[in-house]
């Protein structure tokens, strides 16, 4: 019989540090039953944390996604309606097809100016206090108006969103979570139906709304609703998160730090090492078994949901000597930190960009960073690896 793991009996220490519970996990094999903690702890799942294993779910079409089977309870119409993330093929290959040619390298690359704008106008906003909260000063601010900007919202209430989608990807309770998801539903609800009135723009959500496929479909309502609350909510809860663990761990690592402020063309590598050792997707969204399969000798029965450890994975020693040393000048290619398959990250090309703009910018014009206090508390939940708030001063 297979021994079922309560993530709940770590307590807060599970949350401080997730990576020492996995690495016991992936010692005693690559698939767990596990229960997790609260306020999910009536939920049991499978949980997988060994490298390949992982990287192999990600991309079985076995393991699907239909939101009814995986337990999401905003998939109503009435709610948040259908996206990306909840859906299998062929709706799944529509839906990406659609919004895909918004994120093409081309189309990212020419927001670097913007981008850097954005950046210099936060920094010259913060740098004069001498210390600050890197959350609210930087990481927060800078991927929210760049998704909002894109997407054509520049209006959006963000401390009101902030608050409803934090509720979301790192629940505090049941009930909270749900009054949340209905609200965000009524708001992007208004917010599509203020674009459709205010006329088309050259933005990322009148495109969507005007956008007509190659069969002559278009996008219904819930459909323009849930693309609309995706790209909201992972363009800037992740990147948000990837730049906080990101200086974190520079600044707890005063020799990666001093390597790379000497030689800035470590950057690109760097990120990408932050991505592996601290990303901001602890886990993938749930999938569950559209058939009895089996995942490395372990049986999963048909229906049961899969969860996989993108930073158990990214932390196998199987794959990457030495994992837990956070080094910008290894070669971290290969992690798994925006997924795999078909649902890889759409926005992977524009994190990336933020996060480097945003790095290079702040060691340029902080020479003196330093940590000015401990850490906020980290967020609830195994979606999300992030922190609350990080004190710096310089
Ligand atoms: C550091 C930043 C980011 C990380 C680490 C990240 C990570 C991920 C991961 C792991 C997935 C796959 C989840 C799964 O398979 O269950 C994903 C999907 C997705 N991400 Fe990101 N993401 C980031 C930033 C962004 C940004 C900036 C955007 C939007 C502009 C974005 C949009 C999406 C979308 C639309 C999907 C769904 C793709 C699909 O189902 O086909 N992400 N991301």
């Amino acid at each position: 019989m297979t021994e079922t793991v309560d993530l709940g009996e770590y307590g807060a220490q599970f949350l401080a540090d997730p990576h020492t519970v996995y690495a016991r996990l992936r010692a005693r094999g690559p698939v767990h039953r596990v229960r997790l903690p609260p306020p999910d702890s009536h939920r049991e799942t499978w949980l997988v944390v060994g490298y390949q294993e992982a990287r192999a779910a990600l991309a079985d079409p076995r393991l699907a996604k239909d939101g009814a089977r995986i337990g999401v309870t905003f998939l109503d119409e009435e709610l948040i309606g259908k996206y990306l993330l909840i859906t299998d093929p062929p709706q799944h290959t529509r839906l990406r097809s659609l919004v895909s040619r918004g994120f093409t390298a081309r189309r990212v690359e020419a927001l670097l100016p913007r981008i850097q704008q954005i950046t210099d106008g936060l920094l010259d906003a913060m740098l004069p206090l001498g210390r600050a909260d890197l959350v609210e000063s930087l990481s927060f601010p800078l991927p929210i108006t760049v998704i909002c900007e894109l997407l054509g919202v520049p209006e959006l209430d963000r401390a009101e969103f902030r608050a409803l989608s934090t509720e979301v990807v790192a629940p505090t309770d049941g009930d909270r979570e749900y009054e949340a998801v209905v609200r965000l539903g009524e708001y992007l609800t208004e917010l599509v139906e203020d674009k459709r009135c205010s006329g088309p723009g050259d933005d990322l959500l009148s495109d969507l709304i005007r956008t007509t496929a190659e069969d002559g479909d278009r996008l219904s309502p819930g459909e323009l609703r849930g693309m609309a609350f995706l790209l909201l909510v992972a363009g800037h809860e992740t990147t948000v998160n990837l730049l906080t663990n990101g200086v974190h761990a520079l600044l707890t690592h005063p020799a990666q730090l001093a390597a790379l402020r000497a030689d800035m063309t470590l950057l690109d590598g760097a990120v990408e090492e932050m991505l592996r050792y601290e990303g901001p997707v602890e886990t993938a969204t749930f999938r569950y078994a559209a058939e009895a399969m089996d995942i490395a000798g372990t049986r999963i029965e048909k229906g049961a949901t899969v969860m996989i450890g993108l930073a158990a994975a990214d932390r196998d020693p199987a794959r990457f000597p030495a994992p837990d040393r956070f080094d910008i000048r290894r070669d971290p290619r290969g992690h798994v930190a925006f997924g795999h398959g078909i649902h890889y990250c759409l926005g992977a090309p524009l994190a990336r960009l933020e996060v480097r703009t945003a790095l290079a910018a702040l060691l340029r014009r902080a020479p003196g960073l330093a940590l000015d206090g401990p850490p906020g508390a980290w967020l609830p939940g195994l979606l999300i690896r992030g922190m609350r708030s990080l004190p710096v001063r310089w």
